[in-house]
């Protein structure tokens, strides 16, 4: 978790690293500071949001400096334990995201050797260990130290006495942005983009000197070259655009998410390991794990092609697959528990493919092969375009695989999406916002739709809200059902439908409002409702997606008449980086 930002070059540092951070918020906004080299290392850090307090950092000198937004995982949020952290002669100040598995053992052995710690963090040994190393050149402090850490890193670190920055990575992503006489080094492109679309993505064990003329990478003992690659998003696919929100914003780029999405993956360039699979595994978390629920529904139905899905934080108590292809689903490419999930299928021969939105991503390091959806960056921590380019590709596989036979069907997806985009959902939203639980019910590939609705509304508004098996509400959360706890039931005209009315009913008879997702023109189930909202009677792979999207604005509509924070809900980060 958290953002990392580095500027060397000739302008003043810190406004750069101030508006960089605040782009890479969404990452992680507990905490935030930044050091620049003007009269020494002169440093800034404070407890809350760099995008409401970061005035202060912005005085800061130099032309060279590094930032942080934080993500809390080792120290309470507040100024001392913000980033960067310094050494006891303030001659190292360093930036990190990750998490430094053995600290506490190294943490003692400086406390013995007479070093003083300030703060609670892992990152500050991390700090004392360069000093101790730091004889005249930082880079082979940084290499010395890295070699005693476990855990995972992406590292940041300056000293007034070397023009340079010096940058490392072990299993935490880090870009470096190519600009004109000067560069970047951040967690990803979102902060780069506006000064350079050119940019080298660091490996794991990589080590690279930032200096105001050229980047070096080292790897070992060994000076290596990394491709300059051209990172075809747009800065305004960074901003707002007009929306009060970034989530909003997101949820009007779906039609095009889709589509894009889509045209991008043809029989002829999928990866030879995705080729018509005998079975698959899908190891995912969050909303990812919900796309590849909904996948194994479609393509056990469409293909039967048998899917086993796990949660990836999950997958490595079970037993190893024998076969099949595990395939990795991860918007930012950087979710430690599919990482790993991936390299333990590795370990156990099997092929693996990645579905990610993020070129450069770890995950595309890790597996034999990668599928981009083409979402564009997605900035709001809640997912939504990513989750529907994700069903894009799931989708396109699904038909590549059934002859080509879902083409139509595919390409009416955005439009269904666009469409539904203008649908009034006021009285459900007045029903939602009241209410302080929520259940969510759907059978078959509307389950998973129905956990993502329930994901959406809870991550958001804050409010409880539980996504089930329409058949499972009986075997216990039955007895949670009042007039206050309103179910939303998704029924839709598959071989589904009749018991879908029947459990609606048992739900009516315990006194639980129902508000129900259905096709238009569907009397029966209208007058077994409290409320019902119609989608178009389509396929159903389109009702799949023009459920969710009015799933998505039920939860935004209804988190923003309770005024909550909706790009950056409490206590979450958009990119999970560790298990
Ligand atoms: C979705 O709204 C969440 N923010 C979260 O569940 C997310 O889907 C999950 O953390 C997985 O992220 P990934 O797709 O980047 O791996
Ligand atoms: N482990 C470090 C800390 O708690 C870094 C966390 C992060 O990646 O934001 O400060």
């Amino acid at each position: 978790m958290c953002g990392i930002f580095g500027y060397i070059g000739r302008r003043t540092a810190a406004p750069i690293i101030v508006k960089g951070l605040k782009k890479l918020e969404y990452r992680g906004y507990d905490s935030f500071g930044i050091a620049t080299l003007g009269s020494g290392i002169e440093i800034s850090k404070h407890e809350g949001r760099i995008s409401e307090n970061g005035r202060s950092a912005i005085r800061l000198n130099g032309t060279i400096g590094i930032g942080h937004t934080r993500w809390a995982t080792h120290g309470i949020p507040n100024d001392i334990n913000a980033h960067p952290h310094m050494d006891c002669k303030n001659r190292i100040a360093i930036v990190h995201n990750g998490i430094i598995e053995n600290y506490a053992d190294l943490k003692r052995q400086l406390i013995a050797r007479g070093h003083r710690f300030l703060s609670e963090t892992d990152t500050e040994v991390i700090a004392h260990l360069i000093e101790e190393k730091y004889t005249n050149n930082l880079l082979t402090a940084v290499r010395d130290t890295v070699s005693d850490l476990q855990g995972s890193f992406a590292l940041l670190v300056i000293s007034p006495e070397e023009q340079r920055i010096v940058a490392a990575r072990n299993a935490s992503p880090l870009v470096i942005g190519v600009g004109d006489g000067e560069f970047f080094a951040a967690s990803d492109m979102t902060p780069i983009l506006e000064y350079t679309e050119r940019a080298m993505f660091l490996e794991d064990g990589d080590i690279a000197s930032l200096s105001q003329t050229k980047v070096e990478i080292f790897h070992g003992d060994d000076i290596v070259t990394r491709q300059i690659e051209l990172i075809d998003w747009s800065v305004e696919d960074t901003k707002k655009g007009g929306f009060p929100h970034y989530m909003l914003k997101e949820i009007y780029e779906q039609p095009q998410a889709f589509y894009n999405s889509i045209s991008g993956i043809t029989k002829e360039t999928i990866p030879r390991v995705a080729i018509k699979p005998s079975s698959v595994v899908i190891v995912a978390c969050g909303s990812s794990f919900h796309a590849g629920l909904i996948f194994k529904y479609l393509l056990e139905e469409t293909c039967g092609i048998p899917v086993r899905i796990e949660y990836a934080s999950e997958f490595k108590y079970f037993p190893p697959p024998v076969n099949g292809l595990v395939i990795g689903i991860t918007q930012s490419g950087e979710t430690a528990d599919t990482l790993t999930a991936l390299k333990q299928a590795k370990a156990h021969n099997c092929s693996t493919l990645a579905i990610t939105n993020v070129l450069g991503s770890s995950v595309s390091r890790i597996a034999d092969s990668t599928l981009y959806m083409r979402a564009g960056p997605e900035i709001s921590v809640a997912a939504t375009k990513s989750f529907v380019a994700q069903l894009a590709v799931l989708m396109q596989l699904i038909n590549i695989y059934s002859d080509n036979q879902f083409n139509k069907v595919l390409l009416q997806g955005h439009r269904a999406i666009e469409d539904i985009l203008l649908k009034d959902l006021s009285e459900a939203i007045a029903i939602c916002k009241k209410a302080h639980s929520l259940f969510y019910v759907g059978r078959g590939a509307f389950f998973p739709v129905s956990l993502e609705g329930a994901l959406k509304m809870k991550e958001i508004s804050y409010i409880h809200a539980e996504g089930y098996a329409a058949g499972e509400l009986k075997h216990g959360p039955f007895a949670l059902l009042s007039k206050d706890t309103p179910v939303i039931a998704i029924c839709m005209p598959d071989d589904t439908y009749g018991v879908m009315i029947s459990n609606i009913k048992e739900i009516k008879a315990r006194g639980a409002p129902v508000i129900a997702l259905g096709v238009e023109g569907d009397s029966e189930l209208t007058d077994v409702v409290d409320l019902f909202i119609s989608v178009p009677k389509t396929h159903k792979f389109v009702q799949v997606l023009t459920s969710l999207v009015i799933l998505q604005l039920l939860a935004y509509h209804t988190a923003v008449a309770l005024k909550r924070d909706i790009d950056k809900p409490r206590n979450l980060a958009k990119s999970v980086t560790v298990e």
